[in-house]
């Protein structure tokens, strides 16, 4: 998606704007530019398509500098691929912009600027957000202003950056529906999509709410909150939050890629999502945080003490509303829907409660119903797929239109990103310690979900069990759980044997997942792993499906992944894949030492370390993760840039 990155300093900012700019690369994007105001006044620009090295080329042969500049990755939305579409867009040389999201009125407020005489270069949403800019700035208002006027005049969600060539000492920031933060440094200041592009320079940053606005003066950073009907701006406090990362949690460090070095993160982000979260009773309800204004809080009103927003959670309150909830609607997209789909087996077999997994782009667009004491649950990586936050902000509407809408118990946010929208955003979050994840295809984010969502599975069974003391269950899933990172290390010692293997698809064109019970996910997200990095055409089926249709694709060109761990479902399996192999298929079985299967003509066994059931998937997520990257790098694609693919989906 769409990349910002702005500032304003004492010094050349041209270098700090395109290092941003890479550390945006891994949002996914086809072109990029950058604007200054020179030291003589001018407003100059460059833009190239392809890569940022592109950009650098342009900037090479015909340099510029400046201290106030605003610069920007496109990842296409209205408009092809090219320069002329790239941003910064300008008006009247006078004004410059960028912009990620979409502007949804922009065809009726472009055709409203060219009757006015602004003449369009670019066939982008975007470049109507200068021309009104412009327009604004000609009518007398100060920058601030016509920015604020021009916003609300803007259907569709946005982050935006602007700069005057009048004033090359103001810059100006708005935010509705598109993240957008504020890097605080010692006399100069920026505004990013992502703190992660801002690092180098400093590590804190303010989070604007929904809605803000940020003028950046050499005097300092003022946050503006809209109030009156949006026309007035108030000046508003926010709170400076340090980053937790530090600037190499965002390098390759030793590895190719980017994504391998996150596989190889896996015990050590598992353990920490873990650390002090567990205690001998059970999970510890202090894990989870609450929102400034959550009615969970531990006091409300008392600020302090509260790291990024967040404050102490009241625990009687919380063991309550644990207590009551009667059923979980889980809502997320892509790999984090995988890990709600895991999460519904875990919630009805180890906490006892009925659960529904929907992705949010289907959930938002439908008539639903609610069952009273629904716990609204989101999954994401980014806390900022726009599709998962307007899901959370329908049901919070339907919420405050009172309960014969259907009314939610409390909204749990499952997330990796601190300050992100869905965490400030939902009444409780469960942060899952996964670092950086740069990859655009997810792997330590998915399996630290998984952990977040078994704690959170406990902590209902917890609740719901009403002081039980002795809950076998429970206890042994908490030893299991503590011993996992160990497992995960095993397992990811089996990468020189699925190098080997990968050899094997590196020459197809499609592949078949199966998995049974809590692995059918899993088989789900081996196959969308593939499917993103190494572009084969991959389907995961439930195994028991296979003979209702997909067995006719079955034959001696097709190979088929299965996920075999000891469960209940062993045999069952064991019976689907024979009716691949009587086909002709080629099985790549990842499988528990106990299961007796053995290698063959046509049979391809990888032993998987011993796993108790429920923790299965979390450790079978991660040969699948290993088996799509080996393949990916041996076809030589773009492992950790995928083509077409953003990392933060921040449009619909
Ligand atoms: C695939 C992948 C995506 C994301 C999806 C949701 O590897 O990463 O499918 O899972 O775009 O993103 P988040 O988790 O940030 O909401």
């Amino acid at each position: 998606m769409c990349g910002i990155v702005a500032g304003l300093a004492q010094r050349d900012i041209s270098k700090i704007l395109i290092e941003g700019l890479h550390r945006l690369e891994y949002r996914g994007y086809d072109s990029a530019g950058v604007a200054v105001i020179d030291p003589a006044g001018e407003l100059r620009r460059a833009r190239a398509v392809g890569k940022v090295r592109a950009l650098e080329d342009e900037l090479r042969e015909a340099p510029l500098s400046g201290a106030i500049g605003v610069a920007h990755t496109r990842w296409a939305t209205h408009g092809r691929p090219a320069q002329h579409n790239a941003h910064p867009h300008l008006s009247s040389e006078r004004v410059a912009v960028v912009h990620n999201g979409i502007i949804e009125n922009h065809e009726a407020l472009r055709g409203e600027l060219e009757g006015a005489g602004y003449v369009f270069t670019s066939e982008t949403d975007t470049e109507v957000v200068a021309h009104l800019v412009d327009r604004e700035l000609c009518s007398g208002l100060a920058l601030p202003e016509a920015v604020n006027a021009v916003t609300a005049r803007l259907d569709g969600a946005f982050a935006l950056a602007v700069m005057e060539q009048r004033n090359p000492e103001l810059l100006v920031g708005a935010r509705q529906g598109s993240p957008l933060v504020v890097g605080v440094g010692i006399d100069e200041h920026f505004i990013a999509s992502d703190p992660l592009a801002l690092l180098p320079v400093t590590d804190r940053f303010i989070y604007l709410d929904e809605g803000d606005m940020v003028a950046i003066t050499p005097a300092g950073i003022q946050v503006l909150e809209r109030t009156g009907d949006r026309d007035e701006l108030t000046p508003v406090t926010r709170e400076v939050v340090r980053y937790e990362h530090s600037v190499e949690a965002a390098g390759k460090g030793e590895y190719r890629h980017f994504m391998m070095k996150e596989i190889m993160e896996q015990p050590r982000v598992l353990s920490r999502t873990l650390a002090e979260r567990l205690d001998p009773q059970g999970v510890r309800l202090e894990a989870f945080d609450v929102s400034r204004h959550s009615f969970l809080a531990a006091s409300a009103g008392n600020e302090s003490g509260a790291e990024g927003g967040k404050q102490g959670v009241d625990v009687a309150r919380l063991t309550q509303l644990f207590a009551d909830v009667r059923q979980v609607q889980i809502i997320a997209c892509g790999t984090s829907y995988h890990a709600g789909m895991v999460a519904r087996y875990w919630l009805e077999e180890v906490a006892g409660i009925p659960a529904q997994v929907e992705v949010a782009s289907e959930f938002r667009y439908r008539e639903r119903v609610a069952a009273p004491g629904t716990l609204f649950l989101t999954l994401s990586q980014s806390g900022e797929t726009a599709d998962t936050l307007a899901a959370l902000r329908d049901i919070q509407k339907l919420n405050r239109e009172g309960p014969q809408a259907g009314h939610y118990l409390a909204s749990l946010a499952i997330c990796n990103v601190a300050g992100s929208s869905l965490v400030r955003e939902s009444d409780l979050s469960l942060l899952t310690h996964a670092g950086p994840e740069i990859g655009v295809a997810s792997t330590k984010a998915f399996t630290t979900q998984l952990v977040a969502l078994m704690l959170t599975t406990l902590a209902l069974r917890q609740a719901k069990g009403d002081g039980q003391t002795d809950d076998l269950l429970s206890r042994q899933l908490l030893m299991r759980l503590k011993d996992l990172p160990h497992v995960i290390e095993q397992s990811l010692a089996l990468d020189g044997e699925i190098a080997q293997l990968a050899e094997k698809f590196m020459h197809r064109h499609h592949t078949l997942f199966l998995g049974r019970g809590s692995q059918y996910p899993i088989a789900m997200e081996g196959a969308l792993k593939l499917k993103e990095i190494s572009y084969i055409h991959a389907e995961a089926y439930a195994a028991g499906e296979l003979k209702h249709g997909p067995l006719a694709l079955i034959d001696e060109d097709m190979p088929v992944v299965a996920v075999a761990p000891m469960d209940d479902l062993m045999e069952k399996l064991k019976s689907n894949l024979q009716e691949v192999r009587a086909r002709g298929g080629q099985l790549f079985v990842f499988a528990d030492p106990e299961v007796s299967l053995k290698a063959g003509e046509g049979v391809h066994v990888v032993t998987v370390p011993g796993v108790c059931r429920f923790l299965a998937p979390i450790v079978y997520a991660v040969p699948l993760q290993l088996l799509s990257y080996h393949v990916a790098v041996l076809k030589g694609t773009d492992v950790d840039q995928p083509r077409n693919l953003a990392k933060s989906v921040t449009v619909e």
